[in-house]
């Protein structure tokens, strides 16, 4: 029996065949909104299923519940709201109860919002209920103030789904996700979410949980990052040899997330670990710092998170201690199964790996393996840290 979708079933939001055509004729003579990226992978998630149980972007009740109860209207658990701001002009522009279009930077209209509310926010509050900070530095909290005063609330129809040509034999759908682990005899699935190459440490979480689960799905987030985050291009590349070298294929899948990343630590773990279940994950590794930036959360704040929703989020969250190559174990570990002490432990910072691997250094193979160190540096090098 697959894992039951978060709120009970897979949303689809996605038009296809003559509903789709008529819509999208339909469509030119609405008014037109043009919305960025992050926007894009949003209104894909929402169309595929993988934000299942949303079917558009929040309304007042909903905003207002998660903010203050990581809940929806309807009590369903929910830690990240999922918006659509604009300014003022612009929120002027669309009647509430009327349709519009929504166009990506490219001129393609991808998405029907039917406009049933309009409402103001408070950035502050937002950024210290969902971010813990408000602190501008931070990535997440610098992208809720430059977006605009005023959110559009409603149901969504996708017509077309951001492109990822690039990628196409990684990009499934939760639905497909599911079906291919149902062909693969799989019951139980741990999936990884990740923005980074997959280092030893990476692999060592990984195939620890893999020692007791059927199998891996390798979920890495190629949406918006920030800019000094390896590019998803890169990285895919890595993942690529890491798996054909050291990963057994018939127990592991790589398939992209194509989500934002909004560096929300423990709130965006929750996010995560519903999102993984929706795409058929049993299992949800949450390690050391999840999706932190900088030093605005503890190492084990978003675990010990994650794990306080763990029943009612119904996928099993695994959680592990920050994982290190001991050089007197001469194997991976964590404090749990090493008893030495740090000096003995590979440690590098990310921006130092990425110093060396700009300077075509390899890292140490403790650390990363060579293999993958060599499409790094052949990505990285001689690119410039702030630009890259
Ligand atoms: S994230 O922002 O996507 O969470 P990253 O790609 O670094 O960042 O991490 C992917 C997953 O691996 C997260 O669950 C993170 O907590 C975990 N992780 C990363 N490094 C380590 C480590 N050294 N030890 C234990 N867990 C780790």
């Amino acid at each position: 029996m697959a894992i039951t979708p978060h709120g009970g079933q897979l949303i689809n939001k996605e038009l296809t065949g003559s509903e789709r055509e008529e819509t999208l004729k339909h469509a030119k003579d609405l008014p037109a909104l043009t919305v960025s990226d992050w926007t894009l992978s949003d209104l894909e998630l929402i169309g595929n299923g993988g934000f299942s149980p949303l079917t558009g972007f929040l309304k007042e009740a909903d905003y207002h519940n998660v903010i203050h109860q990581n809940r929806l209207a309807d009590g369903t658990l929910w830690t990240i709201p999922i918006t659509l701001s604009v300014d003022q002009a612009d929120a002027d522009r669309f009647p509430t109860g009327e349709s519009i279009s929504l166009y990506g930077s490219d001129g393609h209209p991808y998405a029907i919002l039917l406009v049933e509310e309009k409402y103001t926010y408070d950035k502050t509050e937002e950024a210290l209920r969902i971010y813990g900070t408000n602190d501008i530095e931070h990535a997440g909290v610098a992208k809720l103030y430059e977006q605009g005063d005023i959110y559009l609330g409603g149901p969504i129809l996708l017509l077309n789904r951001p492109d990822h040509s690039q990628f196409s034999d990684y990009y499934k759908d939760p639905a497909e996700t599911r079906a291919l682990f149902d062909e693969l005899g799989w019951n139980t699935i741990v999936g990884f979410q990740t923005r980074n190459p997959v280092h030893r440490a990476h692999e060592y979480i990984q195939k620890s949980a893999l020692e007791v689960v059927d199998g891996l799905l390798l979920n890495p987030l190629v949406g918006e990052t920030k800019s000094d985050d390896v590019s998803a291009e890169i990285r895919m590349e890595s993942y690529e040899v890491i798996l054909n070298n050291y990963y057994p294929h018939n127990r592991t899948r790589l398939v992209i997330y194509p989500a934002a990343m909004r560096y929300g630590g423990p709130k965006e773990a929750v996010l995560h670990a519903i999102v993984r279940k929706n795409y058929g994950c049993t299992h949800f590794i949450v390690g050391r710092d999840h999706a932190g930036v900088g030093d605005y959360y503890g190492t084990y704040e978003a675990q010990d998170y994650a794990l306080q929703f763990e029943s009612e989020l119904g996928i099993q969250i695994f959680a592990f201690e920050h994982a290190f190559y001991c050089t007197v174990c001469e194997n991976m570990a964590s404090a749990k199964t090493c008893p030495h002490d740090a000096s003995n432990h590979v440690h590098l910072s990310g921006t130092k790996v990425r110093e060396m691997l700009r300077n075509g250094e390899k890292p140490p193979k403790e650390f990363t393996r060579p293999e993958v160190a060599e499409v790094l540096i052949k990505g990285l090098q001689g690119t410039n840290p702030i630009n890259s």
